[in-house]
This record gives structure tokens, sequence and C-alpha cells, in this order.
């Protein structure tokens, strides 16, 4: 047991938050843990594991409480990873940052994800506090429900559990905004490849939510002066996006937790995304998101997407360049 809660893959946005208020705070720009620039010295290595490299069938399942505008952003920001048509920098051109990561056969991460069903699940199956072995339960419950179950796709299926601003979940802003894993067999009955992302818009926006909302903590001006403006208009929405973000990345390269990682310790890897929290555009660190871009209302985004729409999310590791990058870069 203590082992299997050690291996959750998590997002550990709020350290690196506490590291960007202190730097803020006293002007140290030097001890970045960031990797916005290169480094050669930053240990990501292959661990011979599978990666996602089939087309993806995401499966979502809203449990709890949702509104349908914040699922249309959410459902959006999934069609726009494999929407080739949209203007650059787009969401497209991130996934091609993951697309770089290999297997030992030489195949590369699938271009294609689509989303293949939607769970809805309104009546809280598993209460309004889910431990992170519950999140399995969820699943379970959403693939053996009488009335339009989500398939079973042990082949290439990928399920997203995403929750409500009004359901807790274990370590859920202390440690965590969201975080991916595997199913087990005793639990869902196989091995699928799963994320959870919680909407952290009345619960803790000023972690999860970053740069949407100032932690509380941080000597930041309080109301809405100088923060980012959201760009599709909710906080807790937005910040979700970019750590489903983060997770679809990191789930893809790093599935059964044996495959791409940095660090000698693979129940606490440094994942590609997790290399990368908190830098959204060229110059990122101390306290800076880096350079993005504002629309018309002052909302900051930095990659495009299907429908007009607009979306911050975070850079990732480049297994080529080694360094953190997104479509935005400033050459
Ligand atoms: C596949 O990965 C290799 C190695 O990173 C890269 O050179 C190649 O461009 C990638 N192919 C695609 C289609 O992204």
């Amino acid at each position: 047991m203590q082992s299997i809660i050690h291996s959750w893959h998590l997002v550990f946005i709020c350290f690196s938050f506490l590291a960007t208020i202190s730097k803020a705070q006293t002007n140290e720009f030097t001890e970045s843990k960031n990797y916005e620039g290169s480094s050669d010295l930053l240990n990501l290595q292959y661990h011979m594991g599978p990666i996602l490299t089939s087309p993806i069938n995401l499966y979502i399942i809203w449990y709890g409480h949702w509104n349908p505008t914040h699922k249309s952003t959410i459902r959006d920001f999934l069609y726009s990873l494999s929407s080739s048509s949209t203007p650059s920098p787009s969401v497209y051109n991130w996934w091609q940052t993951i697309r770089l990561y290999t297997d030992q056969t030489g195949s590369n991460i699938t271009e294609s994800i689509s989303l293949m069903g939607e769970f809805i699940d309104w009546e809280y199956s598993h209460g309004k506090y889910l431990t992170r072995l519950s999140i399995q339960s969820v699943i379970k419950n959403s693939i053996s429900v009488r009335y339009k179950p989500l398939p079973l796709n042990y082949k290439n299926g990928l399920y997203l559990v995403l929750t409500s601003n009004d359901v807790q979940v274990q370590d859920f802003c202390r440690a965590v905004c969201g975080f991916h894993y595997f199913t087990f067999p005793s639990v869902v009955g196989v091995t699928l490849p799963y994320a959870w992302v919680g909407n952290s818009g009345t619960q803790c926006p000023g972690v999860c939510a970053y740069p949407f909302a100032w932690p509380k903590y941080s000597g930041m001006p309080s109301g809405n002066k100088d923060i980012m403006g959201a760009p599709n208009g909710d906080p807790g929405i937005e910040g979700m996006i970019s750590v489903i973000a983060h997770e679809l990345a990191e789930v893809s390269t790093n599935p059964l937790v044996n495959a791409w990682y940095a660090g000698n310790d693979p129940s606490a890897p440094d994942e590609i995304a997790d290399l990368c929290v908190g830098v959204f555009g060229t110059g990122a660190g101390g306290g800076f998101v880096g350079q993005v871009y504002k629309d018309k209302k002052g909302n900051g985004y930095n990659l495009n997407g299907v429908r007009g729409r607009r979306f911050l999310v975070q850079w990732v590791w480049d297994p080529v360049r080694k360094s953190c990058f997104g479509p935005n870069a400033i050459p």
C-alpha cells in the first residue's frame, strides 16, 4: 500500500509555486527550478516501457456538477490537440513536441487524440471526498453502469476523470492539481491509463489556476489587480486546461511509469511536464510566466485552438532541443 501511494504521479504545482513566490519576493533569480534554459545536465531517460503510440481514444468522466459552458471549453481544448488547421501557434503545434518521444521500436507518440465518449457522474457516485484510490472506483462505475456505460477500451482507451469545484480529492490543492496513473485489475478489471484533474476554482485557484489567480500568501495584490485574465472567462477552468495538458503529455510518455522520466527514483520522477511547470513563454522564471499574448480584453494566452478559442498552456520538455519548449517561443 505504501509503495502504491508513493508511486502516484503528481503535479507538484505547489512546490514550484512556493519557489516562485520566494523568488519573487527576494528577487533571487539564480535558483530557478524550471528548465526554460537548455540543460544537458538534466537526466531525462527512457526506461524501456511502452508509450502511447496508437491513436488515443479519450473518455471523459464528468464527476459532480458541471456547467455546460465549462464543459464545452474543455472539449474544445481536447479537440484542438489533433486539429492541424488551427492558426499557429496552436494547441496542435504544442502536441508536436510530445510526438518527439519514441519507444524501443522507434515509434513516436500518436498524433491522434479523439474524444470518444463521455459519462456524467452527476450523482457523485463515490461522494464529495475522493481518495486517490477511489478515483479508480469512479472509472469502474463509469464502465459498469447499466445506462450508457463507457466502453472498456483496453487497447487504446485513456480515461480522464474531471471533478467539479465542490469535490475534494486527497492531496488536492495541498500537494497536487492533478495526477496520472494506471488502474489496477483488482479494482477495474484491467490496466488502463488514466488521469484526474480537479476544478480548483473555489478551493485553491491561487495554487492550481496560477497565473489566473494569485496565491493567498504571496503578498501579491488582492482583487483583480494584475491578475492575468482568463481567455475563456473562468480561472478554475482555465487552470484545469493547463493541468489537463500537463497530464496528457505525461500519461502519453510514461503511461505505466516505466518509460520517460528524469531522476533515479521511479516513485518520485520528474516527467516531461513537471520539468516546465510555470513556464508559458520565452524568458519564464523568477515569478514571470514568460512572454505570452494578450487578447483584446487583455486576457493572457499562448496557443490557438478550434473555433477561435485561445488557451494558456504550460510548456513541456523538448528532447531534441533539451529545454522546455512551446510553439509560442520567440526565436
Ligand atoms: C519522432 O521522433 C523522432 C525523435 O525525436 C523525431 O526526430 C521525429 O521528428 C519524430 N516524428 C514525428 C512525426 O514527430
